[in-house]
């Protein structure tokens, strides 16, 4: 039996610490879907054919690496696409009381569906997508932080505004 894991996430956006982790999970599973919230985020930055179109594009190359857009229940999405295991990515302590609840009230949901967690590259395991969109839009430098195709929208989102 082949193993199918759902990586849910805003992505908004991708930082290198996603895809520090969908790569160890591309290794670890026989595939992976990169599912994204549609309706996670009140106002996001990027929209959801956005996210889904900038991801796919850095994943282009990698066969076993799917990217998709749910919206819903997680665990829901997660039967209909008969995936057997989460993936979320764990950076530090001040994660895991969030996390922690997350998964416990998917078991609830869902009783058959595992949540595995995976700790990025050290170097990444302080960003997240909230910090890199602060940190742009007042001017600093997030290169090497996120994908370079992702640096090129957000340059393009925040002079166009
Ligand atoms: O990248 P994020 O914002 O930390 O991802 C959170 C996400 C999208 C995984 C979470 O909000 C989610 O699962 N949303 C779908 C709705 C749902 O199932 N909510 C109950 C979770 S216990």
């Amino acid at each position: 039996m082949s193993t199918l894991a759902v990586y849910p996430g805003s992505f908004d956006p991708l930082t290198n610490g996603h895809v520090d982790i969908i790569a160890r999970g591309a290794r670890l599973f026989d595939r992976i879907v990169v599912a994204v919230a549609a309706n996670a985020e009140k106002s996001p930055l990027f929209t959801t054919t956005e996210r889904v179109e900038i991801t796919r594009a850095v994943f282009a190359e990698m066969k076993n690496v799917e990217v998709d857009a749910f919206d819903g229940l997680l665990v829901d999405y997660v039967q209909r696409r008969q995936a057997q295991v989460i993936v979320r990515g764990l950076r530090a302590i001040s994660d895991f009381e969030y996390e922690f609840q997350m998964a416990l009230m998917n078991r609830r949901l869902k009783d058959t569906v595992e949540t595995i967690f995976m700790m990025p590259a050290e170097q990444y395991s302080y960003i997240s997508s909230r910090l890199i969109k602060e940190v742009f839009s007042l001017g600093g430098r997030v290169h090497g932080l996120v994908p370079d195709m992702v640096e090129e929208r957000l340059r393009q989102k925040v002079t166009r505004r």
